[in-house]
């Protein structure tokens, strides 16, 4: 198969290295020079474990290669990926599309012989329909059909997530456009990855639907742990408890500062607006969303009450800053909220992240930022954890202590065990576990 890939951002690279990985020609498009040109070089951008191996390898066998110029990549392709960002529209929350439909006109032009045009940004529903609308309109002699191919990558396990997935939901309305796209994924049938085709729209809605069940299991017990730290409740017990349940299942039941990055927070969002629009409000979504920045927001709070209700001219260390591990992203990121709400409340505030420091550096202000977590702790009056990168749980919390003016920690993800630490003689909080009993 020879594949188009327009966009080569974290989705469309991810995807279009995969692909070439699978055997696929895959070209992998950008308007940005100057990353094609990086790309060429074998820089990758973005950080993902694996991925600049995939890159590299797949680019020396030739089946990768990256390009500027869409028309050439579209012309020779039997499948044409949109990739391009949708990000979340200023003022009313839907997502812009207008990248999306930029590229659905641009290939119209350039497509010869039978193309399948493939969405694979996260697009809300009817975007499919709207693509071959434009291409229709634009070019009513192509011979193309479209097709919905949501993804459901995880940042930092996206190699994986790509090659093992769960599932492959691709949303088709021809039988020639299904051929293609059971081409595409041919090598997944050997691992036996159930493909569930489906019209366009139940592509669009699954999507969606998946991201923000995800998003309210996560807020659900993120409001269970604060049920837990009132009446003395251990909260990885209830997940436990209740996850062991088939129903309910274990994933994504950990309890943290609340969910960010660059899926859940603008796919919620989206998922409510266009749920509106169409007269079938989502209440439960919206009261995720609602719940969810308001978790975000708290966190200082309980970091401050932590501390006796002020944190005025106290040094703060911050152990990460990504809105989880494994990624440089601070989409979103928790502690996007929490630093300047501490600081507002007058401390000064000392971060180490293992990734995210730059882009950290242009986020947020007046932060002093280390090259070592046990540097973050010197000298610091409360350590907060706020990403739980592996490296932080194999840190020595006696040196901790001994480096800290104060062994006090809030663990906003509860990488210690609590009566180690407290054992230890730190102050110790974590998210929805009880307080020893005195
Ligand atoms: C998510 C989806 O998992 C993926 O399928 C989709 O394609 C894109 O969005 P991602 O945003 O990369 O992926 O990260 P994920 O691991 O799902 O975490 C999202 C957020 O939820 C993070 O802020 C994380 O810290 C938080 N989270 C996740 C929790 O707080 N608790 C959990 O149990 C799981």
């Amino acid at each position: 198969m020879r594949i188009a890939m327009i966009g080569s951002g974290y989705v469309g690279l991810v995807s279009g290295a995969c692909f070439a990985q699978f055997g696929h020609d895959v070209v992998c498009v950008d308007k940005e020079a100057a990353k094609i040109e990086r790309l060429r070089k074998g820089e990758i951008p973005i950080y993902e474990p694996g991925l600049d191996r995939l890159v590299s390898d797949n680019a020396r066998s030739g089946r990768l290669t990256f390009s500027t110029h869409l028309p050439d990549a579209v012309g020779n392709a039997d499948a044409v990926f949109i990739a391009v960002g949708t990000p979340t529209r200023r003022g009313d929350g839907h997502a812009d599309l207008s990248y999306v439909y930029a590229a659905a006109a641009e290939i119209a032009q350039a497509i010869t012989g039978y193309t399948v045009i493939v969405t694979k940004s996260t697009v809300p529903v009817g975007t499919g329909r709207e693509v071959a609308r434009i291409i229709r309109e634009s070019r009513p002699a192509a011979e193309f059909d479209v097709a919905s191919n949501p993804e459901f990558l995880r940042e930092g396990a996206a190699i994986e997530d790509f090659m093992k997935p769960d599932r492959v939901v691709i949303g088709v309305e021809s039988q020639r456009a299904r051929d293609v796209m059971a081409a595409v994924y041919r090598p997944l049938n050997l691992i036996q990855t159930p493909m569930v085709f489906t019209n366009i729209e139940t592509a669009e809605v699954t999507k969606y639907a998946g991201n923000a069940f995800l998003a309210t299991k996560i807020t659900f017990i993120n409001e269970i742990a604060d049920l837990c730290e009132k009446v003395g409740a251990d909260v990885h017990d209830v997940a436990r408890g209740i996850g062991l349940d088939g129903r309910i299942g274990r994933k994504f039941l950990h309890p943290g500062p609340g969910f960010g990055g660059s899926c859940f927070p603008k796919d919620t969002l989206a998922l409510a607006y266009t749920a509106r629009e169409a007269n079938a409000p989502q209440t439960i979504v919206e009261q995720v969303i609602e719940v969810n920045n308001g978790r975000k927001k708290r966190m200082a709070r309980k970091v401050i009450d932590f501390c006796g209700g002020s944190v005025a001219g106290l040094t703060i260390g911050v152990l990460g800053l990504t809105f989880k591990p494994n990624t440089d992203d601070m989409r979103d990121a928790p502690s996007l909220d929490i630093v300047p709400a501490l600081q507002a409340a007058g401390a000064r505030i000392v971060a180490f992240d293992p990734e995210g420091m730059e882009e950290a550096g242009r986020l947020l202000k007046d932060v002093t930022f280390t090259k070592t977590a046990y540097e973050a702790a010197t000298g610091a009056d409360v350590l907060v954890v706020i990403t739980e990168w592996h490296e932080f749980r194999g840190l020595d919390p006696r040196r901790i202590k001994d480096l800290m003016r104060q062994a006090r920690i809030v663990d906003l993800r509860n990488i210690f065990d609590p009566g180690e630490m407290r054992a230890l003689g730190f102050t110790y909080e974590g998210v929805g576990r009880p307080a020893p009993r005195s």
